[in-house]
């Protein structure tokens, strides 16, 4: 599929179950890297990006097979060490594969992901966390070429508390020597995932969910099966598409107290929103009261969820400012936002805009 094409003037109304996450998805993959055993993740989307880290693992020599949402990973054979241009290119999570290799097998070679849509996205971080545990580290034609005999725990100090970084550096750590601690560690539910995955694996993490994760290196993983989470960024919006037509929707397996930030900023824009164990439901209101927002790392409003966002307020009945802290390059969506006849200016990386009721 190329295009979508939509007709719109319809409230979104009903019931919707919540895939499993992607975002969390994507390093689990790559964690089966670490074992020769046969891995098993279960409420696995068949997304694009889940079925492009599929490739790459087959790429590596691995063999993968998605069935019913149930996907099984077996890298017993897994005999290349090298993550292509042509595939890291599409999807910049293909990074992840860097760790695991550097663990099992004390090599990688890992293309670098380039800039994206939302301009230049560096992996100094995970570069870096990598040197820091003991892997020689060059830059070779695009390419991060890496090598340790043994990687080694150690104490990193992340800059800026990186997902991706933490996630690389977590994998790398698992069967290193001794003890590593990331201090300023993402606290996002993907990382509390994929410590629990791994601790499933035989792995030995402590403090995932805080900033200060403890791994003690092991000497080896086993497989395992393993639930997947359920995706925080489709639920959100899909609780902010049934705000935005006036709709009534109830999502249903999901962990609410994933996206809190965005239930919270809902109810201040006048829905009704209810939460339950493992479903929120949202009546729309007639009028969408202007809210404010800053986009920030977990637990703060996720910045996947931004652009939704700025939709939702194009609606609103006042004026509202949306800031973007981890992506300043994050607004090519309001062009075409104003081109459907929003009424936004940019300020300082942030939107501002005065809601115009319809688009
Ligand atoms: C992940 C999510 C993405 C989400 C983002 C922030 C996946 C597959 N993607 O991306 O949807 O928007 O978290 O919640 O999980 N940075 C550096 N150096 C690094 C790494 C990151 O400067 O080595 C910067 C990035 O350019 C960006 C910020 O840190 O400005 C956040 O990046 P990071 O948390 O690493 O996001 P990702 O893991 O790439």
């Amino acid at each position: 599929m190329d295009k979508f094409v939509i007709y719109g003037g319809n409230e979104l109304s009903g019931e919707v179950e919540i895939g499993g996450s992607k975002n969390a998805a994507l390093p689990l993959i790559a964690a089966a890297i670490l074992t020769p055993d046969t891995v098993t993740i279960r409420n696995v989307a068949p997304l694009v990006d889940v079925r492009t880290m599929m490739k790459l693992l087959r790429i590596l020599g691995g063999e993968c097979g998605l069935e019913d949402g149930t996907l099984k990973i077996d890298t017993s054979s897994l005999n290349n060490f090298e993550a292509p241009y042509k595939l890291v290119k599409t999807m910049r999570a293909s990074i992840y594969v860097l760790g695991p290799l550097l663990a099992r097998f004390g090599k990688a070679k890992v293309s670098l992901p380039g800039g994206c849509a939302w301009g230049p996205r560096p992996v100094n971080l995970h570069i870096e966390g990598m040197k820091k545990l003991g892997a020689e580290i060059r830059l070779e034609a695009g390419y991060i070429i890496a090598e340790a005999a043994k990687l080694k725990g150690e104490r990193i100090v992340l800059d800026f508390p990186s997902v991706g970084a933490t996630g690389n550096i977590m994998m790398a750590a698992v069967l290193a020597d001794g003890e590593t601690i990331i201090e300023n560690a993402a606290r996002e539910p993907d990382i509390t995932a994929l410590a629990e995955f791994l601790n499933k694996m035989g792995a030995e993490i402590e403090g995932m969910g805080t900033s200060r994760i403890k791994i003690n290196g092991v000497s080896s993983l086993h497989g395992c099966v393993f639930d997947n989470i359920p995706d925080r960024i489709e639920a959100g919006t899909f609780l902010t598409a049934a705000a935005i037509t006036g709709g009534k929707i109830k999502i249903k397996n999901c962990c609410p107290g994933h996206f809190k930030a965005v239930c919270d900023k809902l109810r201040l824009t006048g829905c009704e929103v209810d939460i339950g164990g493992d479903w929120v439901e949202l009546a729309g209101c007639g009028m969408i009261e202007p809210v404010n927002v800053t986009t920030e790392v977990y637990p703060g409003f996720p910045t996947d969820m931004q652009a939704q966002w700025i939709a939702l307020m194009s609606k609103a009945k006042g004026i509202s400012r949306v800031r973007e802290t981890i992506y300043p390059d994050r607004f090519t969506h309001v062009a075409e936002l104003m081109r459907l006849g929003a009424d936004i200016r940019m300020e300082e990386g942030a939107a501002v805009g005065h809601g115009v009721g319809r688009l």
